[in-house]
Parts: structure tokens; sequence; C-alpha cells
């Protein structure tokens, strides 16, 4: 069954959803990196965020509290007050300028942005029996590695795909590189974070060395973590539409070409990488993930896609990224 027939069939779209499946409209779209360049304004490429709107240049853990400090959120669940976030597509023209592809959303009333997943266990699996820990305050990771560039690196991370999107239904084949073929209902990216925690440390200098992925097997098929890293995770999948429907020549698609760049000047997609910083509100994740449920989030608090669209972060970078542009933002050499 494809993934939106079951999520029609299962009433999915009601406001209170899945195994944690909820929408999140753009928070913000700038060139800023508080996780990997904090500080840094401009940082060197341009990323897509959503979340709670305490997002900022700088966001040291032991004084910023996402949940304390943000006063909305452009996600559904009220009370996550996280940040999350992946670069930016762009379209290569034959001329050799850049125009910012715009995203769509999947639930009707979001503005961009992108589908969160919060599970326990596989995405299919309606019993979601699986305990999990949730994330601490102050915790932190980076899946992905905005340098590589071939197959080989990217096999360092495990389910860091895109889909090439015939409708809006469309969930499989998942590629690692860019589809080389014009895709007529754009282009998803999929971004699954590590399951596996070191149980102590909320971040590590490279963001990534405190989780892992299961010893063998794979979340999805209930793998054990590793002894170094023995505390399970929710997995946390983020998908992003990138509306591709404008640049669909197929003339940009000959001799295994493909016109798509990502913000860092990567044009195989092996780059494919995301940032998480927790943000939930006092222990509402860990209480609904102990509830076990699939179709229903009884104890978390909704609101509209109306009030999720209002809430912004102002723009700290003050650069265009809309017009058709001669360089990508920061000048990244496409490579
Ligand atoms: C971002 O950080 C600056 C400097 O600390 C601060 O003045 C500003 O209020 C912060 N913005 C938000 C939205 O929190
Ligand atoms: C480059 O190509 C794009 C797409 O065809 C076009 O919109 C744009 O105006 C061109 N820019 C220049 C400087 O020729």
């Amino acid at each position: 069954m494809q993934l939106n027939t079951l999520i029609a069939a299962l009433g999915l779209f009601a406001p209170a959803s899945a195994l944690l499946r909820f929408g999140c409209s753009a928070l913000t779209v700038q060139r800023l990196d508080p996780l990997v360049e904090p500080g840094m304004n401009p940082s060197t490429h341009l990323h897509q965020i959503i979340g709670g709107n305490s997002f900022n240049v700088s966001m040291p853990p032991e004084e910023h509290d996402l949940a304390a400090l943000s006063t909305c959120t452009s996600c559904q669940f009220t009370e996550d007050l996280s940040n999350y976030w992946t670069a930016v597509l762009f379209y290569r023209a034959k001329n050799g300028t850049f125009k910012r592809v715009p995203q769509s959303a999947q639930i009707q009333g979001n503005q961009g942005g992108m589908v969160v997943y919060y599970m326990t266990d596989a995405l299919f699996d309606t019993a979601q029996k699986s305990t999990v820990t949730a994330f601490k305050p102050g915790f932190r990771m980076l899946v992905g590695d905005s340098t590589f560039r071939d197959r080989e690196q990217a096999r360092n991370f495990r389910q860091l795909t895109y889909i090439c999107m015939e409708n809006s239904g469309t969930r499989a084949p998942e590629y690692i590189n860019f589809p080389t073929k014009p895709c007529p209902g754009g282009i998803m990216a999929n971004h699954r974070f590590p399951t596996c925690w070191d149980g102590k440390n909320l971040d590590s200098p490279n963001h990534q060395d405190h989780v892992a992925y299961p010893e063998s097997g794979t979340f999805e098929s209930g793998g054990p973590c590793p002894a170094t890293h023995p505390v399970r995770l929710p997995q946390i999948l983020l998908e992003t539409v990138w509306d591709t429907r404008a640049f669909n020549n197929p003339a940009d698609f000959t001799d295994g070409n493909q016109p798509f760049v990502w913000s860092s000047g990567d044009a195989s997609g092996f780059s494919s990488h995301a940032d998480y910083l927790f943000g939930w509100k006092d222990d509402s994740l860990q209480r609904h993930l102990d509830g076990h449920t699939y179709v229903s989030a009884p104890t978390l608090k909704t609101q509209s896609t109306a009030l999720q669209n209002q809430c912004k972060v102002k723009d700290m970078v003050g650069e265009d990224i809309d017009s058709w542009l001669t360089s990508l933002p920061g000048g990244n050499p496409v490579a």
C-alpha cells in the first residue's frame, strides 16, 4: 500500500497524527548554522529551517533553552520548539545562473517546510510497541556531511535518500544521488537520523559521535544498539518536497546530467545532511512515545496551519536568495 493511501485510510490528516507524523511550515530560509558554524553570520551555505522561533546565529546549549526562549513554532504540535534544518536546493541553468527551488507542503495549509516523523518502530508497524528514550534538553545532532561528493563517502550514512515523485503519493524507489530524470511530482529528500545514543553526551565535537546506527540490522528491523551507544532513540525522519516542476526541461537531463545543486555547491546529491536541536517542552515527547499510539497523539497540543504559517524568524543575513543569482549564496563553487 502506498503511504498516502495508508495515511488516508487511517485518517492521519486529522489534527492528531500517527506515531508522530506532523507538518511544519517554513520558519525561515537563511545562511545560518548555529550547530556547525555557531556565531557565523553568514555561514557557508543556505539552510531551510523549521520549528521554534528562538532559532538564532548562535544557540549555545548551556545558555539557549529552545523550549523556554521560543514564543511560537512553525510545527503542528505547539510543545515542539525544536529546530530542524537542511540545505536548500537550487536549479542551475545552462547559462550558469541559479534559482532557488521552492518547497511544497505535504500537509494542506502548510507553507513550504517539512513533514517530521518520530517513530518507535518501523513506519508501517502499527503496534509501535518498542520503548525508546526521548532526547534530553540540550541534545543536538547532525546527519550527513556537506563536503561529501561520492557514493563511497555517502555510505557512511544510512537512509539519506531522494525520491523522484511521479505524484504526491510516490514513496519508492529511494536513491542516494539526485534523480537523473525529470520528476513530475518534485523531488523528496528524506533524512533519517541515527537511533542509538551513548546515553551521556548531548553533543560531540563533530555532532555525530554521540549517536550511532544499530549494530546489526536496522532501526526498522529492530536491530540492537551497539554497546558503545546502548540507548535506543526514536527515529526522526524529515521529508522535504522540492517543487521542481518549473525546472523539468528534458534537455537538462541528457547524458546522465541533472540540473539541481545543493546550496553547498554539491551537484551529486551525496552531501545531503540535516541538523536537529531538540526543544520539546518538558517531558511532552517522552509522554507521547510512551503512549505507543499509532494514529493519535492524545497527549499533545496542536495548532492550526494558519498559526504555524505566522511563526517566523526575521532575516538576520540580508542577502538576495530569490533572484536568478550569478552564484550560490556564499559563492560556493559547484563541485
Ligand atoms: C538572537 O541573538 C541576539 C544576540 O544574542 C539577540 O539580541 C536576539 O534577541 C536574538 N533573537 C531572537 C529571535 O531570539
Ligand atoms: C539564464 O537562464 C534562465 C533560465 O532560462 C533565465 O531565466 C535567465 O534570465 C538567464 N539569465 C541570463 C543572465 O541570461
